[in-house]
């Protein structure tokens, strides 16, 4: 069965495709819930060297299935106190280290290979550590031991860069994760579901056959590291306030398209936070350029450009930023044609967050000359990563 195609899995159906998942990379797919991840970026002096085989052989095999994944969400849903899976470990390779192992070559997507962060041969590989939090508000004992671990082992090997951030913590004081595809039954709100706009998605929308290989899958990953400028979003922030004579909280909520305190969106046709829609009156209520609605103007015909996103708060210091990282099946229908043409205005209105404004966000039904908006985030580096197939990484060290 092609897996891609089911929409709205049961736990009956997902058992019946038990190979297939226990075979593909959790993190890409199932809400891991853990408060800390670590992303190492290594990068290699030679690409197919010892260091490569030791990463696929000690951490891409090791990587946690989706399967894995699943049942633990699903055993935490039914129990919170259930034990969940321990430390989430999760693999992805770029274009430069791929080719170098059988199967890689045939993966022949152009945005991967040359698009907008298609990474140089500086960058090479990524792995993925999420895990607790320790009570001093650290990351946990199991995933320190991992990190130092990976770090001995590739001191000399290769380069490997750091970067921690907090999944729950909540980026411009607004909470994230709340609007996702859903793709099993168990992420269903409460209540009925759809309103008008269906957030139920095929893993098709992740997913992509692994190639070479028959029932396998894997998914491309954007990262990227965005740095906060608090300054230049409180100063959007009071402009507007000046401008309108509205609240600051009225304001930030138009740059993001949700009340901050509750979520809500701004929008009121809808029934749950993630089942709503842009049509008829609530047009007028959430601005053009809010950020939830030109990442995703909820209509049919952009039901393909949607991603799975895997955001982290970072701090260092006096510096806050968002490890901003998304899975999809299809990079030029998903983070490409996000960032690149509707963050920028191409399809309604520049957005609040990403872009260079030449006039603020504000619903139709304020009136005024609102001021320019400045960027309220600068990216700090960035790279696509392929996340194979588990089995892809036991081929790779047997070539
Ligand atoms: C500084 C960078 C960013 C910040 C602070 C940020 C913050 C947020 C927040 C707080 C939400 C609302 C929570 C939710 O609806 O789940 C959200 C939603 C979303 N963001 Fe971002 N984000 C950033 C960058 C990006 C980028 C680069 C993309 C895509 C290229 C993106 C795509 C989305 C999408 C698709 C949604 C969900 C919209 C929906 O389905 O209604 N974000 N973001």
């Amino acid at each position: 069965m092609n897996i891609r195609q089911v929409p709205l899995w049961t736990d009956a159906e997902v058992t019946t495709e038990a190979i297939a998942f226990q075979q593909i990379q959790g993190y890409a797919l199932v809400r891991h819930g853990k408060p800390v991840v670590c992303l190492g970026i290594l990068t290699y002096a030679q690409v197919d060297s010892a260091a490569v085989h030791l990463l696929l052989a000690e951490y891409g095999r090791a990587a946690t299935s989706a399967w894995d994944l699943y049942q633990s969400y699903v055993a935490h849903q039914r129990d919170p106190a259930s034990p969940a899976v321990g430390v989430v470990q999760a693999v992805g390779l770029t274009a430069s280290a791929l080719q170098h192992f059988p199967g890689g070559q045939l993966l022949s997507d152009t945005a991967f290979n040359n698009g907008f962060l298609a990474a140089g041969p500086d960058m090479s590989a990524i792995v993925v550590l999420a895990g607790d939090a320790d009570q001093a508000g650290g990351a946990g004992a199991a995933l320190i031991r991992l990190r130092n671990d990976l770090t001995a082992k590739f001191n000399t090997l290769a380069t490997i860069q750091w970067e921690e951030g907090k999944p729950g913590a909540r980026p411009l004081g607004f909470e994230d994760g709340i609007s996702q595809p859903i793709f099993f039954e168990i992420e269903k709100p409460p209540g009925a579901l759809h309103y008008s706009y269906n957030p139920a998605a095929t893993l098709g929308l992740v997913l992509l056959p692994q190639p070479g290989a028959t029932d396998e899958y894997g998914s491309f990953m954007a990262y990227v590291k965005f740095r906060f400028d608090q300054q230049a979003y409180r100063l959007s922030v009071n402009a507007v306030v000046n401008a309108s004579g509205r609240s600051a909280d009225e304001v930030e909520s138009w740059f993001l398209g949700r009340v901050r305190q509750t979520s809500e969106p701004l929008s009121r046709r809808g029934s749950s936070l993630n089942d709503f829609d842009y049509l008829g009156p609530s047009d007028a209520l959430c601005p053009a350029g809010a950020h939830i609605r030109t990442m995703n103007p909820r209509a049919e015909n952009s039901r393909s450009n949607r991603i799975l996103r895997r955001g982290a708060v970072y701090s260092n210091g006096a510096e806050t930023g968002l490890l901003f990282q998304c899975f999809q099946s299809n990079l030029t229908q998903g983070f490409e044609t996000l960032f690149r043409n509707w963050a920028s205005g191409l399809a309604i209105g520049p957005d609040a967050i990403l872009a260079l404004r030449a006039s603020a966000a504000h619903p139709a039904a304020v009136v005024g000359n609102l001021p320019p908006t400045s960027p309220v985030a600068a990216v700090a580096g960035g790279a696509y990563f392929y996340f194979p197939s588990i089995p892809f990484f036991a081929r790779a060290l047997n070539q």
